[in-house]
């Protein structure tokens, strides 16, 4: 700040004009000097001399300003109205006019050096702050992770495309139907008349007197006829419904997987290769296949198709009834009466086809003793899979 005293004493020739100016941080001012001719001569020395003088002083100020606050303030105090930079610009009007502009130079420079050194802290500062800010909201290694839960495919539709992927490996194609049927394709056309006692093992949900959830998958077989020719190689899979009370093997849901090959010459020889090799693949090469006499309306010669059982080997346990066998499908050679359903001609054409539940192969595949499991979505049994 400019002293009242000196300014009083404007008398003075302008060669020996003192100008008072505070230092940053200090009590008393410091006289400074401001004299004409400054340059190459002793007096013109001095401005020099200041602003090196501030340029230090800031220097060791910057080093010790801890934050952004204290960096405002030095800004303040050397470029802000008061300062000493600005105040010593103020008094380039007392210089002659040769003597100003490179006094005001070499303030002007000063000042930039001084908005430099104020900007390089800045920056520095707030890299610190936003380091020591991260550190803070930073992850804390030392708490046990929250789980997330994973998500997994169900058991069923696990053994559905496994036995999918095998039978398109055979060339067979997937095919599928709706799970409200018309009585025709579920019963009618698979040869299981009105009055026929077959219907008594497949009672179902009706929704009217022809319309109805299916039982099975082998209505899918009629439909497929019905828009094709010859030859025929599918499967289908989907939900099947029946009015079953739910104990440990019956569910009122359940899953099916149909099977249907026709051709000129097919026989039942082509039938059982098919499945012994499903077998095989879906449990293991050491497995025995028994084909056993069976009744179905719409095959004939019709099979039951046993596996050796998994448990004891085919020795005798309580899962396969002391018999080493366990069931798993229906099967046959398609019924003529179907053919002439669908219009084939069953002197030129033959067929197999054959039915199984995915939960039976399910529970059997993974050792799994009750059927409902499957359906009460308990995530202990179901995160297993
Ligand atoms: N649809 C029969 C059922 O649900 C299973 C079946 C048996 C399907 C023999 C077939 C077959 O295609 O040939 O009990």
């Amino acid at each position: 700040m400019l002293n009242k005293k000196s300014r009083s004493k404007r008398v003075v020739p302008r060669k020996r004009l003192i100008i008072f100016v505070p230092l940053p941080g200090e009590e008393n001012y410091k006289p400074f000097f401001i004299l004409s001719r400054f340059i190459n001569d002793e007096e013109g020395i001095l401005l020099e001399n200041k602003t090196k003088e501030i340029k230090k002083e800031i220097v060791s100020e910057l080093n010790r300003v801890k934050d952004l606050k204290d960096i405002e303030k030095l800004r303040v105090e050397y470029l802000g109205r008061k300062g000493v930079v600005t105040l010593l610009l103020r008094k380039l009007g007392i210089l002659s006019p040769e003597e100003r502009p490179k006094a005001g130079q070499l303030l002007n420079q000063t000042k930039r050096e001084i908005e430099d050194l104020l900007k390089t802290k800045e920056v520095e500062i707030e890299k610190l702050e936003k380091e020591k800010r991260l550190q803070g909201e930073g992850i804390d290694i030392t708490l046990p992770g929250r789980k997330i839960d994973k998500g997994a495919i169900h058991p069923i539709n696990l053994v559905l495309k496994e036995i999918e992927e095998i039978f398109l490996s055979l060339g067979f194609k997937i095919e599928e139907g709706p799970e409200v049927e018309l009585d025709y394709y579920n019963f009618e056309a698979l040869n299981i008349p009105k009055d026929h006692p077959a219907r008594d093992d497949q009672d179902s949900f009706y929704i009217s007197r022809e319309i109805l959830l299916r039982t099975h998958t082998s209505p899918v077989e009629i439909r497929v006829m019905e828009k094709q020719l010859p030859p025929i190689r599918i499967i289908a899979t989907g939900k099947c419904y029946r009015r079953d009370a739910a104990d440990s093997t019956h569910s009122p849901m359940f899953h099916q997987i149909e099977g249907l090959a026709v051709d000129k010459d097919i026989t039942f020889g082509d039938l059982k290769g098919v499945l012994t090799f499903f077998v095989h693949k879906m449990f293991g090469k050491d497995r025995k296949v028994r084909f056993r006499p069976g009744y179905f309306p719409f095959t004939e010669p019709s099979a039951e198709v046993d596996v050796s059982c998994l448990l004891c080997q085919g020795k005798g346990c309580s899962a396969c009834g002391y018999s080493g066998w366990l069931e798993i499908m229906g099967a046959g050679e398609t019924d003529p009466a179907v053919f002439k359903m669908v219009g084939y001609d069953p002197e030129k054409y033959s067929g197999f086809a054959f039915g199984m539940g995915a939960e039976r192969i399910a529970m059997l595949k993974y050792g799994i003793n009750d059927i409902r499991l499957f359906f009460e979505n308990d995530l202990r049994f179901l995160k297993q899979f």
